[in-house]
């Protein structure tokens, strides 16, 4: 654990990443594929998804390396599990070029072991195309594979990399309902700020309807309450002032990433002119 800490804390990490993530954000400039990238459309992050297939190949054709007979079918896993990187390391990299600086050094650690490893099955795969073995290549890809998969659980378990981090404030809202202002003093069509508890909560008035989000952004906990309003009635959204993320405000349906989760609606009612708020 102290590794990783002095990992988080590595500042000379950060011209390193800089870089990176000026060639990240430079190559990947659609809105549409970033959001496809970001895992906006599933509800959560795609990289852990894609991730699955070149890991359980690279896994695999290890186990088979180890068995007599298997060679042509691990090669071929290993032929699977390089093809299908390339698009986990795209969203991956897309991920992590939104991240904070202390997760974004251990991230890059994690994409460079992981690309080490992907080079050393692609030479795997080419010794074994040219009658050597390959085996020892393919291991030690397992090896440093196993390296960067350890820092990827740390940035998800540890760091909440990829975590709805509006989810837990839920938590934090009353189960009955509770007043958190007077409907007289809600503006039409512009989100106020106000507050149930400790939570903060967005409140959104349209002529039929008033609608309470968690006011800290699923993303990263960005301010959504200084964030700028886009169009008007029931397609209003609000766009995340930190990373761009861009909620629906009538339904917290997220329209663009990076968040890839919703953003959580508190239940609410009028009651004598007051607007009550709960947990949903
Ligand atoms: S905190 Fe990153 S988009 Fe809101």
């Amino acid at each position: 654990m102290q590794m990783l800490n002095r990992l988080e804390q590595a500042r000379e990490l950060d011209g390193v990443a800089e870089k990176v993530q000026a060639v990240v954000t430079g190559t990947i400039r659609s809105q549409r594929l970033r959001d496809l990238l970001h895992g906006t459309w599933l509800g959560h992050p795609l990289h852990p998804v894609l991730v699955q297939l070149p890991v359980g190949a690279f896994v695999s054709a290890a186990v088979l390396d180890l068995l007599p007979g298997m060679r042509n079918a691990a090669t071929k896993l290993i032929g699977l599990g390089v093809a299908t990187a390339p698009p986990a390391i795209l969203a991956g990299w897309t991920d992590w070029s939104q991240m904070t600086k202390d997760r974004q050094r251990v991230g890059l650690v994690h994409a460079s072991a992981n690309g080490v490893a992907v080079a050393l099955y692609a030479a795997s795969l080419v010794a074994r195309k040219r009658g050597r073995s390959g085996v020892g290549l393919a291991f030690a890809g397992l090896s440093v594979a196993g390296l960067g998969a350890y820092l990827g659980g740390h940035l998800s378990y540890a760091r909440s990399a990829g975590v709805n981090q509006a989810a837990p404030e839920i938590a934090r809202v009353p189960e009955e309902w509770t007043e958190i202002c007077s409907l007289a003093s809600l503006p039409d069509e512009k989100p106020v700020v106000r507050s149930v508890g400790a939570v903060p909560v967005l409140l959104y008035r349209t002529a039929s309807l008033v609608t309470a989000m968690i006011e800290r952004c699923g993303h990263e906990t960005g301010p959504l309450g200084n964030g700028e309003v886009v169009g008007s009635g029931a397609d209003a959204c609000v766009v995340c002032p930190w990373h761009g993320s861009t909620f629906r405000l009538t339904d917290g349906a997220v329209v663009h990433g990076p968040a890839a989760s919703d953003q959580p609606l508190l239940g609410v009612r009028v009651k004598a002119g007051m607007v009550e708020v709960r947990r949903p």
